[in-house]
């Protein structure tokens, strides 16, 4: 069976309540739920306040809703975070984690990120987690390097029954925003580099399965060449899911 290919919405801090709520009714409303959902997952990350109407919004329909960050504690006294019981507790069963916003902006290092993949996975929260090599990595060729490096410190962490549960983003840092994707060939290489390197730690069966995203500049004009390329599963998409027309698109490409 062709596996579902994986697009998900990345909204970042954007949309206040009003604009979160009209997107998701007008996304469902636009839809063709039957002609896309049965080879696709879509999958829309809001900000925090606005996950459990948009949860709520979307009962009933394929779509499904993220969180965009998590906390590696249970509970506490850790002002400003939000646990994995607490997503749980409003029907939040997936989580992006190790963004290389998370990880550049917020300081997030691999120990934290390793944390914060444990205690979604305790929880039975799937992941989609994030890694991507530097513009200066990739100029020194050491991309292949630093991916290996990234998915040891934390995702080769855990077992083959966790693994089931995560899906891979493979985004180059460079790409993030920049309007200038990697190129479908960057792209089939490093996506093939990480699949055989989980064959080898993993064995087959889990290397085939798991599924790996590209993102960064994905865009409606070029989502469809990108997404269906070699060892491509879906995508992880930023600006472009902000503009409904666009994210429509990108969807039905
Ligand atoms: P972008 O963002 O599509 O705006 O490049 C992708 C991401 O940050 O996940």
């Amino acid at each position: 069976m062709m596996k579902k290919k994986i697009i998900v919405a990345n909204w970042k801090m954007n949309y206040d309540l009003h604009e979160t709520t009209s997107f998701l009714r007008n996304f469902l409303k636009y839809i063709n739920e039957k002609k896309i959902f049965h080879n696709k997952e879509v999958i829309i990350a809001p900000s925090f306040p606005f996950l459990h109407i948009s949860n709520q919004i979307s009962q009933g329909t394929s779509l499904k809703i993220a969180a965009q960050n998590i906390y590696f504690k249970e509970k506490g006294s850790y002002t400003g975070e939000i646990s994995a019981y607490m997503l749980k507790s409003i029907g939040i069963n997936i989580v992006i984690i190790g963004h290389s916003e998370r990880r550049n902006i917020f300081f997030e290092d691999e120990n934290s990120l390793l944390k914060k993949l444990k205690i979604a996975l305790k929880h039975k929260i799937k992941v989609i987690f994030c890694i991507g090599e530097t513009y200066e990595d990739r100029n020194k060729n050491n991309q292949y390097s630093i991916i290996e490096k990234q998915l040891n410190n934390t995702i080769f962490n855990c077992s083959t029954d966790e693994i089931k549960l995560i899906h891979i983003a493979y985004e180059p840092i460079w790409a993030i925003g920049t309007g200038s994707t990697a190129t479908i060939n960057q792209i089939k290489k490093m996506h093939k580099f990480i699949r055989n390197i989980f064959n080898k730690k993993y064995g087959n069966f889990i290397s085939n399965k798991i599924s790996i995203l590209y993102g960064g500049s994905i865009n409606h004009l070029n989502a469809k060449d990108i997404i269906y390329s070699d060892n491509v599963d879906g995508g992880l998409i930023g600006k472009s899911s902000l503009k409904i027309e666009q994210f429509l698109k990108i969807v039905q490409s």
